[in-house]
């Protein structure tokens, strides 16, 4: 019995009750029928649940590339791996064979060790959607160096939070990037980021714009002299089953963002396992996710999920709206994409445009249709299914994180009867709970509570980068005993699950995770605040937008208003990125505070989102007087 592929429903049923009940044997087939190993492992898993250190495959030997591309050669080596769609529609894809791929990521594995990186060490990444940014990844994980890409929308603060707290020692960049009608000047932003940091020994320049840049001497070097002369054939290194592949950061509830660290086995095995059945994988398929690859959708699915299975990737350098709101539709019938994979936030925005954009665009290569990132609304459903897949191509709405490396909750096209809004069931393998306040399990159908998974899976990331404690408080000390997720959910009358959404001090705007904390403590910088909360409301079309409470100091209260607005954005831009900033602002009396000091972010919440019904309890408040000013004076 193989356990690799899900059939029907009835199947998906017995291979879940099969992954609960011997995990090891569950687990453990499917490493073995579907992956190269260079020695096999030891124990299926090993955990100390005291200490939360997680292992599986233990002392298993292999290297994920050979798995997503040598082993491909001799049957696929013809086969397209990677489809490079430019921004410019006059610049002309590029189709990537897997034998060529191969070739390209050995001469940059190549590159990598004759600048001195060798295993274990951290190469930061921050690149534009081209090629180069999937091979570098690639050639990291080839040569066991671990990767930690970092999106290029982010700012040169960002960039130095990330490159000195994983204190990688070789950053690899490029001159600019292209972004519907912008360019991005990354390898100015690299510079402004490192200038103080001694780690970083070598920056590796890709061109790409052909903006001018500064080399500095000694440790800036431009890629294609050294990539020209390198080798095309590279031995792929022997890594541990718990080897680190990548780090990959995310915001948290505090300042600083946490750097995931994910493993090579358990990681490879059950991206390319949900890869497969969540999207009915077939062998002539073209896969398309639209994420950016310094997201953790971009890594599992664009990148080691679909090479794992040997199939065709599409990679997209662009927005959605340039050079007109009809270039993803244009792609789709350009490449014949069968499974489109996108976030509810895009869907939205492009649900606006005159309907003349998606008409006239044949999409009938369409087969599956997929949501991730937040909850997608019934509205956007609607229009994916009607417009997108005509009603023919079944949505799998995808729920899961940067911390568990694989979707975790979804339906399987073809298998799991959809239903709007609801990521329906676990996949084999993950245990999810529902818990209540009291920390006890909820059982049974119709409830509603805290979304916990009660037994370790393959994918999850294993440790903080060099902050287990925090790891350790952040996901597993609200429920002892279990993951916590941070969402909430609801189970419904047939046991499928429906995402509620974050209950902490995370929102998810546009898809994209953002802590409050950080935002704040850009916001904190203007000489003319004093203090400042952060929270989410309901917005159309990014599905939440950030409304800022902030007090002015004294001497701030006589300052142009409008003008400090605007500086507070600029700074937030320049400390955090672009995504984080304010969509609404508000300049109040004094924030609402318990006894103890601590803001009562629920109540603000309550009111950006104009449900002054919710307000709970304010017994514990110390200033229940500014309560009705803000509220009079709301956005
Ligand atoms: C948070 C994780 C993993 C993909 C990208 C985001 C929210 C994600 C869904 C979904 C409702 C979703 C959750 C989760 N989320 N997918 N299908 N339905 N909510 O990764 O940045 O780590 O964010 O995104 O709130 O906790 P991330």
């Amino acid at each position: 019995m193989s356990y690799y592929k899900i059939g029907d429903l009835e199947q998906y049923f017995k291979h879940y009750k099969k992954s609960v009940r011997e995990p090891r044997k569950f687990w453990g087939k499917i490493a073995e029928e579907n992956f190269v190993w260079y020695q096999a492992w030891d124990k299926v898993f090993d955990f100390d649940m005291e200490k939360h250190d997680i292992k599986w495959f233990t002392d298993g030997k292999l290297n994920i590339v050979k798995n997503c591309i040598d082993r491909h050669l001799s049957k696929r080596g013809e086969k397209a791996a990677l489809i490079f769609e430019p921004n410019d529609i006059n610049e002309q894809a590029q189709v990537i064979s897997y034998n060529e791929l191969y070739v390209r990521v050995a001469k940059m594995a190549n590159v990598l060790k004759s600048q001195g990186i060798e295993k274990g060490d951290r190469v930061c990444i921050y690149l534009p959607m081209i090629p180069e940014l999937a091979i570098a990844m690639l050639a990291c994980a080839r040569i066991g160096a671990i990767h930690s890409v970092i999106f290029a929308g982010f700012s040169a603060e960002a960039i130095k939070t990330r490159v000195e707290d994983c204190g990688a020692k070789m950053v690899i960049t490029s001159d600019g990037g292209f972004r519907g009608a912008k360019t991005i000047q990354l390898k100015n932003i690299v510079d402004d980021a490192i200038k103080d940091l001694s780690s970083v020994e070598k920056v590796l320049v890709v061109k790409r714009t052909n903006e001018a840049v500064q080399m500095k001497e000694g440790r800036d070097l431009w890629l294609a002299p050294l990539y020209e002369v390198a080798e095309e054939s590279n031995v792929a290194q022997i890594m541990d089953s718990e080897d680190p592949l990548f780090i990959l950061y995310t915001s948290g509830s505090t300042g600083k963002p946490k750097g995931m660290v994910h493993t090579t086995a358990g990681y490879m095995i059950q991206t390319a396992y949900t890869f497969n059945n969540v999207f009915d994988y077939k062998d002539d398929d073209i896969f398309w996710c639209t994420a950016d690859l310094g997201w953790i959708t971009g890594h599992s699915y664009i990148l080691y999920g679909a090479l794992l299975n040997g199939a065709t990737t599409v990679m997209f350098e662009g927005v959605p709206s340039y050079p007109n709101p009809s270039r993803f539709w244009d792609i789709i019938d350009k490449h014949k994409v069968t499974q489109f994979y996108t976030a509810p936030t895009a869907i939205r925005s492009l649900m606006t445009e005159d309907y003349s954009y998606i008409t006239g665009h044949d999409l009938s290569s369409l087969r599956i249709l997929g949501s991730v990132g937040e909850p997608i609304n019934e509205e956007a459903w609607h229009w994916f299914n009607d417009f997108v897949g005509k009603k023919r191509c079944p949505i799998v709405d995808t729920w899961w994180q940067t911390e568990t490396g694989s979707i975790l909750i979804s339906p399987l096209a073809n298998v799991t009867p959809t239903k709007p809004t609801y990521a329906t069931l676990p996949m084999p393998g993950i245990q999810t709970v529902l818990m209540d306040e009291l920390h006890n399990e909820i059982t049974g159908n119709q409830v509603m509570g805290s979304l916990c998974i009660k037994f370790p899976w393959p994918s999850m990331a294993r440790t903080i980068w060099n902050d287990h404690e925090r790891y350790v408080q952040t996901y597993f000390s609200d429920f002892p005993g279990c993951y916590f997720t941070g969402d909430g959910a609801l189970r419904d009358e047939v046991g499928y699950y429906r995402i509620t959404g974050r209950t902490d001090d995370v929102v998810i705007v546009s898809g994209h995770n953002i802590g409050t904390a950080p935002i704040e403590d850009a916001i904190n910088q203007h000489p003319a605040v004093a203090e400042s909360a952060v929270v989410g409301y309901n917005h159309d079309i990014k599905g939440n937008g950030l409304y800022g409470f902030i007090t002015l100091k004294v001497e701030g209260t006589t300052r142009d208003r409008e003008n400090v607005k605007k500086e507070i954005n600029q700074l937030i831009t320049s400390h955090y990125g672009p995504i984080g900033k304010l969509d609404k602002i508000q300049f109040v009396e004094g924030l609402p505070k318990t006894r103890s000091g601590k803001i009562l972010r629920r109540l603000l919440r309550s009111i950006a989102t104009n449900r002054l019904d919710t307000f709970g309890d304010t017994s514990t408040m110390i200033n229940p007087e500014v309560v009705q000013g803000i509220i009079d004076e709301r956005q």
